[in-house]
């Protein structure tokens, strides 16, 4: 049976990027493959060096997952600092990463950019943490969004040079896994990019009928086409691409219909699209109250994840000592 290994870090409640990105292949792939889905505590220390409330944002994925249906009897959930033989693995990837390539990679330039004040190591070589999380497991794939596309390069990079370097063929290349075969982007509703806790633009799981209401309404949106059949400017296009990605086919076509033949009421689709999002909500949003009031269930769920992590990164790790030289 193939291997699937995937993370989120804990730094907010998940958002509808996340859901589509990621966890909706997650509640696929359960059923088929082995799973381990975990919570990136680490990597989460990153970009957030002095996390007020580590813990509760760690239960508070722990419970969304759960919600959204991940199932703790077919997928191994655990959180990432339960694994102590991942860091062990990250050091060893270390010390056949290069500065330059590492350097390169744009999400690293991106947050140097934003936060010139905090250009850590662990911010510099958080795609050989990545790598350790997913080759620990040997795993085939990795469902992810389209933009963790270049840590997943790097995470083959360095899984296929440390074979090369050791002359073995220990490690497997992971593909990223897309749920339907085409990588995912949900965009913000502030009229450019992605949607993202940092960006300040993301509509939560968690978030009440009221709050995706007044979100959605305050989206950009122009003046309306002033062509049949036109192209959609990024601002139009994100809100057609959302709905798309929550609404039915025939919503979609209808707005769109009526966009092509200048008809289109921005006022009447936002409200369809916030209804849509929150009749896919609302039913998660109950079911996360239900498991942030039973600590003693999610403690269970940590403790059988972090052992069936621990056991699958143990094998792996004594592998590694054995390849590298060290005593097993
Ligand atoms: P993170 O925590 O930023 O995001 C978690 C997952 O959500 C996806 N995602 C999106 N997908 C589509 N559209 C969006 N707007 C959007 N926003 C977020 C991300 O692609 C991701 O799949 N580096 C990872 C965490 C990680 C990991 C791993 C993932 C650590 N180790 C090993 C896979 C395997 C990250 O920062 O994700």
């Amino acid at each position: 049976m193939q291997t699937v290994v995937s993370g989120i870090r804990p730094t907010g409640n998940l958002h509808l990027g996340n859901y589509f990105g990621a966890v909706k292949s997650f509640i696929k792939m359960q059923e088929e493959y082995n799973c381990f889905f975990f919570i990136a505590d680490w990597h989460s220390l990153t970009t957030h060096p002095h996390p007020d409330n580590l813990r509760n944002n760690v239960k508070t994925i722990l419970c969304e997952y759960l919600a959204c249906g991940v199932d703790p009897e077919k997928a191994t959930i655990y959180v990432q600092s339960d694994v102590k033989q991942i860091p062990e693995l990250y050091l060893y990837l270390n010390m056949n990463a290069y500065i330059g390539e590492l350097e390169r990679v744009t999400s690293f330039k991106e947050k140097v950019r934003q936060n010139p004040n905090n250009v850590n190591a662990g911010l510099l070589t958080y795609p050989t943490l990545m790598c350790a999380d997913i080759i620990i497991h040997h795993a085939d794939k990795v469902p992810v969004g389209k933009d963790q596309e270049q840590n997943m390069e790097m995470a083959r990079h360095f899984a296929s040079r440390f074979n090369q370097i050791y002359g073995v063929e220990y490690f497997k290349e992971p593909e990223s896994f897309y749920f339907n075969q085409k990588a995912v982007k949900v965009p913000g509703l502030d009229g450019s990019g992605k949607m993202g806790k940092s960006e300040g633009n993301a509509i939560y799981l968690c978030d009440d009928e009221a709050t995706i209401r007044k979100k959605v309404m305050k989206a950009v949106t122009d003046a309306g086409p002033t062509q049949m059949n036109q192209e959609k400017p990024e601002a139009i296009r994100n809100l057609f691409t959302l709905m798309e990605i929550v609404s039915e086919p025939s919503t979609y076509d209808y707005f769109n219909d009526q966009y092509n033949n200048m008809a289109i009421r921005y006022g009447d689709m936002k409200k369809q699209l916030a209804a849509d999002i929150n009749a896919f909500c609302a039913p998660i949003r109950e079911r996360i109250l239900e498991y942030q009031a039973n600590d003693e269930f999610l403690q269970k769920v940590a403790n059988m994840g972090a052992e069936k992590a621990c056991a699958s990164a143990q094998k792996t790790l004594e592998d590694v000592r054995e390849i590298i030289g060290f005593h097993r």
